[in-house]
C-alpha cells in the first residue's frame, strides 16, 4: 500500500456521505483491485471501502477475461455490503449509470450506455464494470470492479481492441482527473442506492434506458452458450433486457451484446 497516495485518497473521499468514513487504499500497482478487496472485506472491512491502483498485471474483466490496466485509467474496486431484493433495479446497473454520468460530468461529454453496464463514447467502450457477490461473516456482499479508460492514449490500449476501444483522454483531447472521476462515481451511485431505497428503482431504470441508443435497434447477442437476435424493447423493473426475437418476447437477464443495428 502505498501510504501518501492512501492518505489523500482517504482525504479525498471524506466528504462522501455514505462511502466517506471507510478506510480506503491506494496502491502504486496490484495484480487485481478485487482480489486486494475481497481479502480486506474478508477482515471485517466495511460498507463502501476503495481500493485503487495505478495500474494492475492481472486486471480481471467480465467472462473471466484478462483486462488491460496500465497507467492512465481509474482501476479501483468498491464493497457494498447487505443484501439486494432480486426484483430492484440492480446494483451493476445502477454502476453503469454512475460511471456514465462521471465520465460525462468531469470530461463534459456524452457518453451512452451498452447493456448491461459497458460505458461507451462515439460507439467505443470507455469502461466497464464487474461484479462479484459473496458472502462473509457480517453477510452478503458484492464487490463492484471499475475500469475508466480515463487518460490512456492509442498506444496504452491493446492493439486488437484499438478499433472498439478508446479513452476520455482520446476522445476529449485533453487529460482529465482520475480522482475527480473516482469522487463523482461514488457520489452518483450513493445517491442512486438512497434512491433506490427510497423505492425510486423504476426511475432509475429509466435514466439507465435514457442512455441506451440500442433499445429499439435490432441486437445479437450471446446468451450462455446461445445466440439471440431481435429487436430491444427496453429494461424490464429488474433491469433484464426485453428482446422481441421470431420466437416471440423474452427476457434476457445475463448476456452479451455482440452487435447493435439500427433499423432502417
Ligand atoms: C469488463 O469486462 O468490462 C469489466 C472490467 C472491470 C475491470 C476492473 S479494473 C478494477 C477492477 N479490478 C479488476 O481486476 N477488474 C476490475
Amino acid at each position: 500500500m502505498d501510504a501518501q497516495a492512501t492518505k489523500a485518497l482517504r482525504e479525498r473521499l471524506s466528504g462522501l456521505k455514505d462511502f466517506g468514513a471507510a478506510p480506503h487504499e491506494a496502491h502504486g500497482a496490484l495484480p487485481s483491485t478485487q482480489k486486494r478487496l475481497a481479502e480486506l472485506a474478508a477482515e471485517g472491512a466495511p460498507h463502501g471501502t476503495v481500493v485503487i491502483a495505478a495500474t494492475q498485471s492481472k486486471g480481471r474483466g467480465r467472462r473471466g477475461n484478462k483486462y488491460a490496466c496500465p497507467e492512465g485509467g481509474l482501476w479501483f474496486s468498491l464493497l457494498l455490503r447487505g443484501e439486494q431484493d432480486p426484483t430492484d433495479a440492480p446494483t451493476t446497473l445502477l454502476a453503469g449509470l454512475a460511471a456514465s454520468q462521471a465520465l460525462d460530468e468531469v470530461g463534459r461529454v456524452a457518453t451512452e450506455l451498452k447493456w448491461p453496464n459497458d460505458v461507451l463514447l462515439n460507439d467505443k467502450k470507455l469502461g466497464g464494470i464487474l461484479a462479484e457477490m459473496g458472502r462473509d461473516e457480517i453477510g452478503p456482499r458484492l464487490i463492484l470492479g471499475v475500469g475508466l479508460n480515463v487518460n490512456l492514449t492509442v498506444r496504452d490500449l491493446p492493439f486488437l481492441l484499438r478499433a472498439s476501444a478508446s479513452s476520455l483522454l482520446i476522445e476529449t483531447g485533453r487529460e482529465h482527473s482520475v480522482a475527480d472521476v473516482l469522487y463523482a462515481f461514488l457520489s452518483w451511485l450513493e445517491g442512486h442506492l438512497r434512491a433506490r431505497a427510497e423505492k425510486k428503482g423504476p426511475y432509475l431504470i429509466g435514466q439507465v434506458g435514457d442512455r441506451m441508443p440500442m433499445i429499439g435497434r435490432e441486437v445479437r447477442m450471446r446468451v450462455g452458450a446461445e445466440k439471440v437476435r431481435g429487436r430491444a424493447l427496453g429494461l424490464a423493473a429488474d433491469g433484464a433486457l426485453m428482446v422481441s426475437t421470431d420466437q416471440g418476447r423474452r427476457k434476457v437477464i445475463g448476456g452479451e451484446v455482440e452487435e447493435v443495428r439500427r433499423v432502417e
